[in-house]
């Protein structure tokens, strides 16, 4: 099923261009857009707050999903981890609506949460690539991620395709409620899905990254700001469980607070830098961390590039960055992992999918 690939991650994160393109055609209506359908549109009008709860890279794609829904649609947006959840659980609006996303519609502490709110009576949207999954049996609605079967441990695409589908919720809700975005997210969908296809084209830079920076290291750590900030932590999660190395998703503005005594001469540092607003602070950050011997890597965006960057990425639509930043990422993971003679597509200690919580 892997075809000619030596493992399932490489396919996977090879197939994400393809993915991308699969979904505008899955949401795509009538008119050319995409869009969901009117039960969920009528459910999430209902309510007052969203609660995105999940786990591991799909807590990551929810974070990412918040900065869409409440930057796009205006809708407030809470994410929870799904195993805190009863823990530290949030104090609750009139009318929440629970969203829950899960690749694989199995998550034990997901599905924990989606019980006990069920039985309070609230709303429910699974968000899934596997219809018929428990998730996605027991909530109200579902939206699929159209991604095909993720075999690998490490999740790539569907991680891009559940960012790639709260883009269409978040851009479908304002549509609804009259707000005019300033740009066609069907034509940056695909304007991303290109950008994608030219970056899993440059294997070999990565894979040179990965050496150049990964190679003996016993930690490593991955700083941005904004929605970069997102893309780092799951960028760090990548690299810890499939290579085993250490590593950190930091928000550039806490070094200070404590995180930069661990830099010293070597330490690999990355750095995404895709949004305008926040690209010189970054920059002063990977300064100060060159200045206490770091090794430095800076991934940008087109336009925001600065000599010595080590990968420039395509250009795309300043929300939609993550889908085309964290394909990178991906990529360095995955050789370090394959260059430390790691097994990455099946990690130590790790299950696909977490059946018990
Ligand atoms: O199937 P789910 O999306 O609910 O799984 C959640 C996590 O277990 C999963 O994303 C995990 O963190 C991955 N191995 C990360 O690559």
């Amino acid at each position: 099923e892997k075809g000619t690939y030596p493992n399932y991650m490489l396919k996977e994160i090879d197939e994400q261009p393809a993915v991308i393109r699969k979904i505008v055609m899955a949401y795509e209506d009538d008119k050319g857009q995409v869009s969901i359908d009117e039960d969920i549109r009528g459910a999430i009008a209902a309510s007052d707050r969203l609660y995105i709860v999940a786990a591991g890279t799909s807590y990551h794609a929810g974070l990412v999903g918040k900065q869409l829904l409440e930057n796009l649609s205006g809708v407030p947006t809470e994410v929870h981890i799904a195993s805190e959840f009863s823990y530290n659980m949030p104090l609750l609006s009139k009318n929440p609506l629970f969203i829950f996303i899960s690749q694989s519609g199995e998550t034990a502490d997901s599905r924990a949460v989606l019980v006990h709110v069920k039985k309070l009576g609230f709303r429910t949207l699974t968000i899934t690539n596997v219809a018929g999954s428990t998730l996605s049996r027991e909530a109200d609605h579902t939206l699929l991620l159209h991604a095909g079967p993720e075999i690998a441990v490490a999740s790539t695409k569907a991680y891009t395709a559940q960012v790639a589908v709260l883009s269409i919720l978040a851009a479908d809700i304002a549509n609804g409620k009259g707000m005019e975005l300033d740009f066609d997210l069907t034509k940056e969908l695909g304007i991303v899905a290109n950008a994608m296809a030219a970056l899993v084209d440059q294997k070999e830079v990565l894979e040179n990254i990965a050496r150049e920076y990964l190679a003996d290291t016993r930690n490593a750590f991955y700083i941005g700001r904004a929605v970069d900030y997102f893309v780092c932590l799951e960028s760090a999660l990548k690299l810890k469980e499939i290579s085993y190395i250490q590593a950190e998703g930091f928000a550039g503005g806490e070094l200070k607070h404590g995180t930069i005594a661990l830099i010293e001469k070597g330490t690999p540092v990355f750095a995404l830098a895709t949004q305008a607003h926040v690209n010189g602070s970054i920059r002063s950050n990977v300064k100060e961390v060159v200045a206490r011997g770091a090794n430095a890597c800076i991934i940008s965006l087109e336009g925001l590039n600065e000599e010595g960057d080590s990968l420039v990425l395509p250009e795309v639509h300043d929300a939609l960055t993550p889908l085309v930043s964290v394909v990178p990422m991906q990529l360095i993971a995955y050789y370090a992992a394959l260059q430390r003679g790691c097994d990455v597509d099946k990690p130590r200690n790790l299950a696909k999918s977490v059946t018990v919580e």
